[in-house]
């Protein structure tokens, strides 16, 4: 067993629904343990920079339905510049946090790891909208993210009726197509792509033409903002900027295979991009008592003094694990469910 007094709370990376519930449940259990619990601003920046808040029961009061984070949130990559990871491990010191909290995605617990080889007293709780993380059946974010996507393809149809048209709605889904296959099927969308698989453009007009022809004048496809063509054509960038991990931004491949659609069937198109919608607002109650249980479990791995581990969800299980088994490898969409998803298209 570890004395621990301190402990330290950050969130990292992009933001998601879930994280609020989660600083709530580790100030909650800390205090039931007699720990202070100080936050730090803005994932591993407000480590380098000594940025800190005090958590007490007042400040996480009323912020269990709200999105986003009370913490702020970069993608500061502490290992970019040496000065920043000596600066980082020095504030462990002076703030005295004998241990800490990371609460992120495949970047944030990869600095994790990489900190708890170097001794330091880390404990992770992985997060992600797009569900990609291994080593947890889910991550919390995502059933939120999937809820919008779904209210939104509902929406999207009624309109698409009305005007016989194709509608195509791209949303998240960096790496992998979970959102665009859980949002589709519950959805009813008529096509799915997602980075896992390869876009054949004239199989997916095939399929609209058939659907078409048997008296289905309107469709909706629903696609992956990671979603590629066959032929090894790169992910649409907006841009060309990458993040301090090396992620570009994505966003575009649906006004192109909006585009083309069009173009190759004759059928009226219309895209709309789901973009940051999926990420905002109000977690969903799966969401909160995910998190919630995430939070709790994590401030017990530090009384056990289980470092280096991160808390997942197995069967209705919350355990602890080795953090490293979340970052190594990404958790791509379950085939056998796209199998389902690819019996209600066309
Ligand atoms: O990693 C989660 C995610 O939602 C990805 O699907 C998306 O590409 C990315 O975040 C966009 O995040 P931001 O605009 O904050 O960089």
């Amino acid at each position: 067993m570890t004395t621990v007094r301190q402990i330290g709370i950050l969130t990292g990376g992009g933001d998601c629904p879930g994280l609020n519930p989660v600083i709530r449940a580790v100030t909650r259990r800390a205090i039931q343990s007699e720990l202070t619990v100080i936050g730090i601003r803005n994932g591993w920046k407000g480590l380098v920079e000594g940025d800190t808040i005090p958590l007490n029961l007042q400040a996480v009061s009323g912020i269990l339905p709200k999105g986003g984070t009370i913490l702020g949130t970069s993608r500061t990559n502490p290992y970019k510049r040496p000065e920043d990871h000596e600066r980082l491990v020095a504030n462990i010191t002076k703030l005295k946090l004998d241990a800490l909290i990371a609460i992120g995605g495949e970047d944030t617990l990869g600095v994790a790891t990489k900190l708890s080889k170097e001794g330091v007293k880390v404990v992770g709780v992985p997060k992600t909208i797009d569900n990609d993380l291994s080593a947890t059946d889910y991550t919390f974010g995502f059933d939120t993210a999937v809820n919008i996507a779904t209210e939104a393809i509902d929406r999207l149809h009624t309109t698409a009726e009305s005007h016989h048209r194709i509608m195509v709605a791209e949303v998240m889904g960096r790496h992998a197509g979970w959102i665009a296959t859980a949002a589709g099927i519950a959805g009813g969308a008529d096509v799915i792509l997602i980075p896992e698989e390869p876009i054949d453009l004239a199989a997916v007009c095939d399929l609209l033409k058939k659907r078409h022809a048997r008296g289905k004048d309107f469709s909706i496809v629903v696609i992956a903002e990671g979603a590629q063509f066959k032929a090894g054509t790169v992910p649409v960038k907006q841009d060309e900027k990458v993040d301090e991990f090396g992620h570009v931004r994505l966003g575009g491949i649906g006004h192109l295979l909006g585009a083309l659609i069009e173009e190759r069937t004759g059928y009226e198109t219309r895209v709309t991009v789901l973009g940051h919608l999926q990420r905002g607002g109000s977690p969903t109650a799966f969401d909160r008592i995910l998190g919630t249980r995430f939070g709790v479990k994590a401030v017990e791995l530090v009384l056990e003094g289980r470092f280096g581990q991160m808390v997942s969800l197995q069967g209705n299980e919350v355990k602890g694990i080795p953090i490293e088994q979340a970052t190594g490898k990404l958790k791509t969409v379950d085939m056998g469910l796209y199998k389902i998803a690819k019996i209600f298209f066309g």
